[in-house]
């Protein structure tokens, strides 16, 4: 795995949401640490239901972020520290249900609020992953091209091959390569 010496330091708040690849994020989280960076997790419920976010903690000898209401730390507004805290922000997965939401100012979870609550200069990389009909359909092309109307949200399009639902076509996430490889330059 090629390094990233500009991601040391960096502070990667990533954001899980729940589609079938939330386990590969789990080593996507691994490679942002092998380069020093510090990195934050929010999962919404749904990706919960995929990997338990006890993986994540452990990876990160950190907590996980689950809960608007579960405030950790009475002496801050948790979302809005989380927002201010990232250099940079990976929606990754990210679901159709997910990216609908942000496209339309949808803020009813954690992780939607804190994409909300992020300063403007603020990146957020947005990895879809989905099925092929998802992907093709209209209204997640409307979403994801109001989304690009605002120059801060980069896609990672998600790439051909065979998918979970074992239909062959267009929906898996990007390789964690090519992951790294965006967020480092976005970073730069
Ligand atoms: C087995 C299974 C796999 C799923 N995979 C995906 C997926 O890859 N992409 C997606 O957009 N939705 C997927 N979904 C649907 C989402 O989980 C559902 O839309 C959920 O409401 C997303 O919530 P979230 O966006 O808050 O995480 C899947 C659901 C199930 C049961």
């Amino acid at each position: 795995m090629e390094k990233f010496s500009n991601l040391k330091s960096k502070k990667i708040l990533i954001c899980i949401t729940g589609g079938i690849a939330v386990y590969k994020i789990a080593s996507l989280v691994n490679h942002f640490l092998k380069n020093g960076s510090q990195v934050k997790v929010i999962m919404t419920q749904a990706a919960t239901e995929f990997v338990s976010p006890v993986t994540f903690q452990a990876l990160l000898n950190d907590v996980v972020y689950t809960d608007l209401f579960d405030i950790k730390n009475p002496r801050e507004v948790e979302h809005i520290s989380l927002a201010k805290w990232a250099d940079i922000c990976l929606v990754a997965p990210a679901t159709a249900n997910t990216i609908g939401k942000i496209a339309h100012g949808i803020a009813d979870n954690l992780l939607t609020t804190v994409v909300m609550a992020l300063p403007q200069k603020t990146k957020i990389i947005i990895v879809p992953a989905m099925n092929t009909e998802m992907w093709n359909n209209p209204i997640m092309k409307n979403n994801i091209n109001e989304l690009k109307k605002y120059k801060r949200y980069i896609f990672i399009n998600p790439v051909s091959g065979l998918l979970a639902c074992r239909d062959e076509g267009i929906g898996k996430v990007a390789d964690s390569q090519d992951i790294l490889k965006i967020v480092s330059k976005e970073l730069k």
